[in-house]
């Protein structure tokens, strides 16, 4: 088959079937490069050389979840708890504006006494200290409700990755007081409410298969995302999913550079997670496609304990120097951090 033919054909049609979608998994090493380069260039073609940049804050590691795969379950009892305090969290959105970033996502696991008002409280706080740069949440399911106080208040993007697009994969990997249905709700409420929506899913998590993955691709073309944050599975020892097997970097750059060629004008991080399991992680994932860099500024003391899985990269650097070494490494690559709010063009 002439891949060359064939990868050109996706990229002017911006579709694959489940078929094509099981070729270009089992690509070997040649045609591999066609499809990244060719997912470079799409991407060139929209954004530029520029890839933005997002101070992540992990403001919380409680969660009330009982999630298969992630290290900050509520079930972890040994792992010792925090949510840090406004004051807290501005200071570190303070110091990432200092340092170029003008997004910030504050994530958190889902935590019960995180009322409304409380998180309320943090996006009004930081909307009137910085009115000009985005605030993204990421702080699970809620109602639509919710979302609507946040959105009015000044959060105007949401991240909430699907995890799977398959029902029955999705219920392997959660527990039964978890849905599926629930999930896509809650993305489809954001959407409807104007955020700007992140969705997302690990790959290789056990038991994901390609229809799996085709299956992500159908729900993501249902919901037309801003963006999609995609990472590889890394097994973290306190859960259930210790002994399974990890994603590979093949397979997480290959759906980068797939969903490139699909959706090119969405935004795609090149994510911690692959950062964490290949030292040229980032490099990698911005020459497959990907568009966007996560820093994370959150307060040293507590890094350490936002674990949703084993060595994840980044716990032991401040995030000056993070920032600074990002930068380096992105332009030796020759690309730009860029300080923007980096809005995703996907109408
Ligand atoms: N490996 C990789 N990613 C994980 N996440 C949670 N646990 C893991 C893990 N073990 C991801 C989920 C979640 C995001 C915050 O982190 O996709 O949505």
């Amino acid at each position: 088959m002439d891949y060359k033919r064939e990868i050109d054909h996706m990229r002017l049609r911006h579709e694959v079937t489940r078929d094509e979608l099981e070729w270009l998994l089992e690509l070997g090493d040649e045609p591999t490069e066609y499809l990244f380069q060719s997912a470079r260039e799409v991407c060139d073609e929209i954004y530029g050389k520029k890839i933005y940049m997002r101070g992540l804050i992990e403001y919380t590691n409680y969660c009330k979840n009982n999630c298969f795969y992630c290290g900050i379950r509520a079930a972890h009892v040994g792992l010792s708890r925090y949510r840090l305090t406004n004051d807290r969290i501005m200071a570190s959105v303070v110091k990432g504006y200092a340092l170029g970033a003008r997004t910030f996502v504050i994530q958190g696991g889902e935590n019960p006494m995180d009322s409304d008002e409380s998180i309320l409280e943090m996006v009004r706080l930081i909307h009137d200290t910085y009115p000009n740069c985005a605030i993204t949440l990421s702080i699970g399911e809620r109602s639509k409700e919710s979302y609507q106080k946040f959105f009015d208040a000044g959060a105007s993007r949401y991240l909430l990755r699907h995890e799977t697009g398959n029902r029955d994969h999705y219920n392997k990997l959660h527990p039964a007081n978890m849905s599926y249905e629930h999930r896509v709700r809650c993305l489809f409420d954001l959407k409807d409410i104007g955020y700007q929506v992140g969705c997302g899913m690990m790959i290789g998590t056990p038991w994901q298969d390609v229809d799996c993955l085709y299956d992500d691709l159908v729900l993501i073309q249902e919901l037309n995302p801003h963006m999609i944050g995609i990472g590889p599975f890394i097994a973290q020892s306190d859960t259930p999913f210790a002994m399974e097997r990890g994603g590979t970097v093949d397979m997480t750059l290959k759906m980068i550079a797939i969903l490139r060629l699909i959706h090119p004008k969405v935004l795609l991080p090149a994510t911690t997670a692959l950062a964490t399991i290949d030292l040229q992680g980032y490099e990698k994932g911005i020459l497959a496609g990907a568009n966007v860099v996560m820093p994370n500024i959150t307060p040293r003391e507590v890094k350490g304990r936002y674990t949703l899985y084993d060595g994840k990269h980044g716990v032991d650097i401040e995030s000056e120097e993070q920032i600074v070494e990002l930068k380096t490494r992105i332009e030796d690559i020759g690309y730009e951090l860029c300080i923007d709010r980096g809005d995703s063009l996907v109408e």
